[in-house]
């Protein structure tokens, strides 16, 4: 596996970018961060991602990228926090093709949670594990025993007559002013609807809110396990960058 690979997670806000030191699970020299540029075309998105990667050289065959979209054998289904244009489009022949490398794309969420459960907060653990990103969406990630059922998109599930994402992630707290009493209770209600419904061992919360967990965990409940995660706003790009290096051709 190579040991130095470049990592890219495309937000909703923010576009990162680190190199991985495969070997110990740690970005090298921190993370680069760029505002989404808006709309978020393809035609927008791919500069700024050739432009991250000339400031972060690394020599590993593959660059890991992730959207915040479902991808299936390389290409977008869906686009709720990035421009529409971007549904049907093969991302990675256009990334690779912007890159001038391979290039693997894959969801944000999937890629964080590879992260938390390679290195981070799901490390070792088994039975069924979900990952829950609060960004400017929700993004999701199931395991069972350590394995990825990917493509989960658990921030579109119906609460309170709308996406769930649109009253509980981390974005509507700060676009509405709510305290972490105030949103934890939204959490809590998305926490629950998720519980009944999959009955996982863990959950890993995670996104750059999660650097706060110990000040709203106290208002969370759930009879299931909560963790913060590990590697909080870094684990897209950890998880891409992994994703990247363990491709096979
Ligand atoms: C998208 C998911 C993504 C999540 C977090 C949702 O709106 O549909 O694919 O993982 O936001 O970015």
């Amino acid at each position: 596996m190579p040991t130095d690979v470049l990592g890219i997670d495309v937000g909703g806000s923010s576009v990162k970018a680190g190199r991985l030191d495969t070997r110990g699970g740690a970005l090298q020299g921190g993370m680069l961060s760029v505002p989404t540029p808006r709309p978020t075309t393809p035609a927008a998105l791919l500069p700024v991602l050739a432009q991250l990667a000339r400031s972060l050289p690394d020599v590993a065959p593959r660059v890991g990228v992730t959207l915040p979209s479902v991808i299936k054998d390389g290409r977008v289904y869906t686009a709720a926090n990035i421009d529409p244009s971007w549904i049907g489009v093969d991302a990675v022949a256009l990334t690779s093709q912007a890159l001038g490398r391979k290039v693997v794309v894959l969801n944000d969420a999937d890629a964080a949670g590879l992260a938390e459960v390679r290195w981070g907060a799901g490390r070792g653990l088994r039975g069924t594990v979900i990952m829950l990103t609060f960004g400017t969406g929700i993004g999701s990630a199931v395991f069972h025993d350590g394995h990825l059922l990917p493509n989960t998109e658990f921030g579109h599930m119906e609460l309170r007559g709308a996406d769930a994402e649109k009253w509980a992630s981390a974005r509507v707290r700060t676009a509405q002013n709510l305290d972490f009493p105030a949103w934890a209770a939204r959490v809590n209600d998305y926490l629950h609807a998720m519980q009944q419904l999959f009955w996982p061992d863990v959950f890993i919360l995670g996104g750059a809110v999660s650097e706060r967990f110990a000040e709203f965990a106290p208002l969370l409940s759930s009879p299931v396990q909560l963790k913060a995660a590990h590697f909080t706003g870094q684990a897209g790009v950890i998880g891409a960058a992994l994703a990247a290096a363990e491709a096979g051709d």
